[in-house]
């Protein structure tokens, strides 16, 4: 979809349970927007309703916090068919959830669906689950969203400039 300068920006992350590693994406995409000083409207979900109004994952929450980054108030909630209207941009973390993600778009859906690491030209495209995981997994995860969040905020920027 063409960016409209008359749009608000508006950003949805998107994992399987919305407890790990979308969050996770909500709050370091977060952090940088504030930090370039960019009103953007941004929010994460689930394409599974495992975990609905649980909040993130104590070591997802844990990773977060490290870097001063506050995830604890986030709460589970899956991917409606409203989401396709309310955010210009869906951005999976793996490609099954992006799977998920198409099998729900409504026909004339105007959202753009990306993957997160496509900023980069990642071969895979998929953050792993970290989920089953350790501490070790989270952290890797952790850093592999802060860097592809913060490509995605200053490839959102030139979007709005240009
Ligand atoms: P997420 O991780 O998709 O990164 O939030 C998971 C969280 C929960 C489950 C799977 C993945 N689960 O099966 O409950």
């Amino acid at each position: 979809m063409q960016w409209e300068n008359n749009q608000p920006l508006s950003v949805l992350f998107v994992c399987l349970g919305n407890i790990c590693r979308s969050p996770m994406a909500e709050g370091a995409f977060r952090e940088a927007t504030l930090a370039e000083g960019l009103d953007v409207h941004i929010d994460s979900v689930g394409t599974a309703g495992y975990h609905i109004g649980e909040p993130p994952d104590p070591r997802a929450i844990a990773i977060a916090a490290r870097d001063g980054v506050d995830i604890a108030g986030l709460r589970g909630r899956q991917l409606s068919e409203q989401d396709f209207a309310d955010f210009a941009h869906i951005i999976a973390l793996d490609t099954a959830n992006m799977a998920g993600i198409k099998a729900r778009e409504p026909r004339g859906s105007k959202a753009e669906l990306s993957l997160l690491l496509d900023v980069h030209g990642t071969a895979d495209g998929s953050v792993a689950d970290p989920y089953y995981g350790d501490e070790s997994d989270f952290e890797k995860c952790w850093a592999e969203i802060n860097e592809a969040t913060g490509e995605w905020v200053a490839r959102l920027k030139h979007q709005i400039a240009g």
